[in-house]
């Protein structure tokens, strides 16, 4: 079996819909400004249109525009806002594709890294069996929220920006990088289940976090020893890390800012082996990037051209 794969090569059923990481990779770059949020939008929305549709997503775009994902984004989630279930649907398939591609990773970390320890292996193929879970636990809360698997398109961006072909890098930005991820969210989908009353959300996210804090710890773990008495390698593995943080803050919507979307589980994240100067960078890192009233302001503009193109379409 081939060691390293491209994320091209995760294999999926005919239900999926694949998406390329555009959308993700501007989010992660935006500057604090209006005009270049917009222009940015506006030149990739002939590729974002093309990937929503006949998806779920095609009237998500339909009503907003190409920027539709910033306001799926970078709006909190609550029970009573306009869209909320289409939002709850589309982040609980995004969370499905993404234990799907955990279990990838995990799967990946196993076998592309002969030479490591064998407790590393253990540690990755528990990892597996509980990802594993997570990808069915995650399919039947989507359906439990009235969606269905493929009804969105599945970006591979976790996949990809995680997969260092160094295990000090691989565990730094997989586990540690989005494991944290996941922690932030899924603390978030408790809150938002506590809100709903939506006992079955509160109670299998709140498993489901239970392992992932072990996760971040195992990339805690063996981030330490892999780098031990190496001071350069543990850098790069914390750069690394960095990088994977800051491309998936979605400008500002996970950060720790009163504006976020989604809050740093502070808390969660300590408990997993968090320091607390890795936590206040981590604050730093993800403030960054545009204001809400900035994303607001641009996701207004560009769902008035979308409307007003759709319009002059209509009459010629
Ligand atoms: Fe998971
Ligand atoms: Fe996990």
């Amino acid at each position: 079996m081939k060691r390293f794969i491209e994320p091209h090569e995760l294999a999926r059923d005919s239900r999926f819909v694949r998406q390329d990481n555009a959308q993700a990779t501007i989010l992660a770059a935006l500057p604090d400004d209006v005009d270049q949020v917009v222009d940015a939008f506006e030149k990739f929305a002939p590729a974002i249109e093309a990937q929503v549709k006949g998806t779920a997503a095609e009237p998500l775009f339909e009503a907003y525009g190409p920027a539709f994902a910033l306001v799926t984004l970078n709006e909190p989630l609550r029970p009573n806002d306009p869209a909320a279930v289409t939002r709850l649907k589309l982040r609980m398939h995004g969370i499905f594709v993404g234990e799907l591609q955990a279990l990838e990773g995990a799967g990946r970390s196993l076998w592309d890294f002969p030479d490591a320890p064998w407790e590393f292996k253990m540690n990755m193929a528990r990892q597996c069996w509980d990802e594993a879970r997570h990808v069915q636990i995650f399919e039947k809360l989507l359906e439990h929220t009235g969606g269905e698997v493929g009804m969105f398109p599945e970006s591979t961006f976790l996949f990809e920006c995680a997969c260092a072909d160094d295990p000090a890098l691989r565990v730094a930005g997989v586990n540690r990088g989005l494991e944290g991820l996941a922690c932030d969210v899924f603390r978030d989908m408790i809150r938002y289940g506590e809100a709903s009353e939506d006992q079955v959300m509160t109670q299998a996210v709140d498993y489901v976090l239970a392992d992932e804090l072990t996760h971040v710890r195992f990339g805690s773990d063996w981030v330490k020893a892999f780098t031990k008495d190496d001071p350069d390698r543990y850098k790069a593995a914390q750069d690394f890390r960095r990088e994977v943080d800051k491309q998936f803050s979605f400008g500002g919507a996970r950060s720790d800012r009163e504006d976020a979307a989604i809050p740093i589980a502070w808390d969660d994240r300590v408990e997993a082996g968090f320091t607390e100067e890795e936590l206040q960078e981590l604050t730093q890192v993800s403030g960054e990037g545009p204001s809400r009233e900035t994303l607001s302001e641009a996701a207004r503009i560009l769902r008035e051209r979308h409307l007003a193109r759709r319009e002059q379409e209509a009459t010629r």
